[in-house]
Parts: C-alpha cells; structure tokens; sequence
C-alpha cells in the first residue's frame, strides 16, 4: 500500500484508510482536528472497483469478498509493522481512523490481531464477517461514528460492531448523527472529544 507520512515528532501516530473512491488525503483534516501534534501515516487503497481505490475486493456493494479481505487485513497489520520499525515509531500509540470501506478493513484486522491499535475510529462501519468474533484485547478503546439514516451501514450492523468491540474488552464510544453515510463536522467533533477525553 502507498502512503504518505507526516512526521510530527509525536508519541502517537494515526494510521488513515479512506472510503471507497477515496485518497491518501481524504482523512487527513480529520485526523490534525483530532490531534493535530500526533504523526499521520495516511494510506492509499491498492485495489481498483472501476478506477475507485478501496482497500480490498467486494463482490457486489455490501457483499464482500471475504477470503481477499482476510488476506489484505493481514497483509495490512505487515505493512504497518514495516512503517513502524522504518520510521522509528511508538508501536504502543498507533491509533487506526477509517471511514467507510477503510473502517472496514480496520474493523477486519481486529479478528486476527490483538493490541496493534491503542485505539480505533470507525467512522461508518460495517460488520465484515458474517460470523466469528474479534480477538479478546483486539484494541483497548474504540470510538463508532454513525448516521441513523444511512443507506449503505444499517442500524442492525453499527450496533453489532458495537457488541463485537465491547465482547473483546473495549471501552466503546457509539456517536449517532441524523444523516447519512456522510462524516458530518459533529461527527469529527465527537471523535476528538473522545481523543481528548480517553486516549490521550
Ligand atoms: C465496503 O465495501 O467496504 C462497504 O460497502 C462500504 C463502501 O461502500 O465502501
């Protein structure tokens, strides 16, 4: 994967994964909103749907194709691990912020991996497999941004990634707006609050 990094000589460092159709630059307000001393490596989905970058296959919208997701989640956590050691990182405050397609990847990475992130944001996730649970200890604290009207995640999905991530131990922060699929400014601010009141 391709990424950008912005080393802010910080102790923390945000880890970006856009939506489908996205850019290494799409998170990257987000994240300087949320914290803007934190380092941010900001990556770039390798895999095209017609030209959109995503982070791995899907087999119809909402229907993913889970064994190229597995596969991509794992090879994921070994790039992050390389970024990390190349660049002299503290691997105990990686903090992983994805929105939509990238919120999923993230969310994968937790069924195979335990304490990588400090802390997770889902902006918009839904539950990329149909079964199966995270890793106990899979990230400490997680923070789920949430439209009620929102025609691609349905309730039902939001409030199971909800269940997922308290049943492997975390602190989870669930923050409804009343749109859509859209990462509203209410969202970015609620995301920081719950940064500044249980992260940093
Ligand atoms: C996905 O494919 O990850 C979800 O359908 C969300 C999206 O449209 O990117």
């Amino acid at each position: 994967m391709h990424y950008d990094f912005i080393d802010n000589a910080g102790s923390r460092t945000f880890l970006l994964f856009h939506g489908t159709g996205g850019s290494k630059e799409d998170l990257v307000p987000l994240a300087k909103h949320i914290d803007p001393t934190a380092n941010i490596v900001a990556f770039e989905g390798d895999v095209s749907e017609r030209g959109m970058r995503r982070f791995f296959k899907r087999k119809s919208p909402g229907v993913f194709d889970v064994e190229d997701l597995k596969k991509r989640s794992k090879a994921a956590l070994k790039t992050i691990e390389t970024i990390t050691d190349k660049h002299g990182l503290n691997q105990t405050h990686l903090i992983a912020i994805g929105y939509s397609n990238g919120a999923n990847l993230i969310a994968s990475t937790l069924y195979v991996s335990a304490g990588v992130f400090e802390a997770v944001f889902l902006h918009h996730p839904m539950i990329p497999y149909e079964s199966g649970n995270m890793m106990q200890g899979a990230t400490a604290k997680a923070f789920i941004g949430a439209g009620e009207n929102d025609p691609i995640c349905p309730k039902d999905h939001t409030t199971r990634v909800e269940s997922l991530l308290e049943d492997c131990g975390a602190k989870v922060c669930l923050h409804w707006h009343a749109h859509g699929h859209s990462l509203t400014q209410g969202e970015a601010d609620a995301a920081k609050k719950y940064y500044d009141d249980e992260v940093k």
